[in-house]
């Protein structure tokens, strides 16, 4: 006997009014279908198919090893794609077969489980919950306490609408009940769709079936709709936050922070609101981040100040601190104790240990050694239209004020640039390099500009 799941995920998702596959939009950067293929993971099938159709080829491309695509073409509803999964399992006779959609990302394994522990002694066991508000949910039809069959809500009398237990598409069957049961399914519905729910009623008119009532309605939202995404993002965004917290996470306000499911944190991280964490980015022990920090693939270093900053592909190394409104973009590596402040951006550059660019500056293809000061204003100009330059900045340097930094340029240890020069050539180490027309002063020049105003008139 064997476990097989089959995931429903052809379905067009016609409410989100969009090109993209529902399955595929994410919460918390992965795909709705990863989530649930995680659940079905953890109940360790022996095979799993998923059903695909609308974006056949994009769902395909975000299956994990193992799991096979079973295409339905056309869709003619979810008995019809059960239908088109049987045919590709062959012989079930025996085996338990779960059915679960491909749009309930906030699935436990431990309910698929308890659903598939109901199913010996009965044909089918189905997860079953109350919702406040069960629009668009199938109805739950009990007689005498037992379930006698779903009914669709477009189906539906007022009197059925009534009831608040809904199916929520997750059923296991006995594989031989379900291939019959699949036999006779019709399309005399509204939608004049084979529906999988009608399995149910064919079921129970023969012996019993039973519903396995799930507590918390949250855990089997579907997605149908852009605001039933936003409600189960808010769900997992709740879900990732709190374990954080338990693993020692400090968050002000964990309803305005936003993990990735692949974003690592150390015990001890500082998250204040406003915080996006993407991708493979990672807080280390008593870093602080946030307000307003959005970072992807980026890495945060213990200790390091991070605030009202985009950071993508960077690396804040131990004790640094980043804004507030930095910009740090891909191949930034900032070494310990280092600064990137205000109104700075940054790429392709490293920054050296205790170096700082504090004010109003771009760093582009640069290098920079050890204990250097950048002023403010300083640019280094990087781009010659046609080709990317390198600019070398010595340990200890320091850069005076708008200086212009005209790449390729290499500034040596301890050498000093004049505030306002535009550097073209190399300077030698405990070199001062100035570049800039000398001073002059008018005497008396404001009386002269008033007499001359006068003799106008
Ligand atoms: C379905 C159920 C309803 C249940 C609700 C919420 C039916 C007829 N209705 O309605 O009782 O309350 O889910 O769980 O089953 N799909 C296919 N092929 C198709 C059609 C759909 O693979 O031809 C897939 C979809 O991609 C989706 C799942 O089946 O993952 C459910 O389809 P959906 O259109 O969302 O069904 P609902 O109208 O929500
Ligand atoms: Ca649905």
């Amino acid at each position: 006997m064997s476990l097989r799941v089959i995931v429903l995920a052809a379905g067009r998702g016609t409410r989100m009014r969009s090109d993209l596959p529902k399955v595929l939009y994410a919460i918390a950067g992965r795909p709705l279908l990863a989530w649930v293929l995680d659940a079905v993971a953890g109940v360790s099938p022996d095979e799993t198919l998923v059903v695909v159709g609308h974006g056949a080829d994009r769902v395909t491309e975000v299956l994990p090893a193992g799991v096979r695509a079973v295409v339905q073409e056309p869709q003619l509803g979810t008995g019809h794609a059960a239908m088109t999964a049987l045919a590709a399992m062959g012989e079930v006779a025996g085996d338990t077969v779960l059915i679960v959609p491909g749009d309930t990302p906030l699935l436990r394994p431990e309910t698929l489980r308890a659903l598939v522990e109901a199913l010996p002694g009965v044909a089918a066991a189905l997860l079953t919950t109350r919702m406040p508000d069960p629009a668009g949910y199938g109805r739950v039809r009990r007689e005498g306490g037992r379930v006698v069959g779903i009914v669709e809500d477009r189906d539906a009398t007022p009197e059925l609408r009534a009831i608040d237990e809904v199916a929520v598409s997750t059923y296991a069957f006995e594989g031989t009940a379900l291939a019959a049961a699949l036999g006779g399914l019709a399309r005399d519905n509204d939608q004049g769709e084979y529906y999988l729910t009608d399995a149910i009623g064919l079921l129970a008119a023969s012996g019993p079936v039973r519903g396995v009532p799930v507590a918390d309605p949250a855990e089997v939202q579907g997605v149908n709709s852009h605001a039933q995404l936003a409600e189960v993002a808010a769900e997992m965004r709740r879900r990732i936050n709190a374990a954080w917290m338990a693993a020692g996470v400090w968050m002000l306000d964990p309803g305005r922070v936003y993990l990735d499911a692949t974003v690592t944190l150390e015990a001890g991280a500082r998250l204040y609101p406003e915080v996006h964490l993407e991708g493979s980015s990672t807080v280390a022990a008593e870093a602080e981040v946030g307000p307003q920090v959005f970072a992807v693939d980026s890495t945060i270093g213990p200790g390091a100040r991070v605030w009202y900053a985009v950071l993508r592909g960077a690396e804040v190394g131990e004790g640094a601190q980043v804004g507030p409104f930095a910009s740090l973009r891909p191949g930034t590596r900032l070494a310990a104790g280092s600064k990137v402040g205000t109104f700075v951006e940054t790429k392709n550059t490293v920054v050296g240990r205790g170096s700082k660019v504090p004010h109003l500056s771009y760093m582009g293809d640069a290098t920079i050694g050890e204990e250097a000061n950048v002023g403010a204003g300083t640019i280094t100009c990087n781009y010659d239209g046609r080709n990317k330059h390198r600019t070398v900045i010595g340990d200890r340097a320091f850069i005076g004020s708008d200086t212009m930094l005209v790449a390729p340029v290499q500034i040596g240890a301890d050498a000093v640039t004049g505030a306002g020069s535009a550097i073209t050539r190399d300077v030698p180490a405990g070199a001062l390099a100035v570049e800039r027309s000398p001073q002059r002063e008018v005497p008396g020049y404001a009386a002269k500009k008033a007499r001359k105003a006068q003799e106008k008139g």
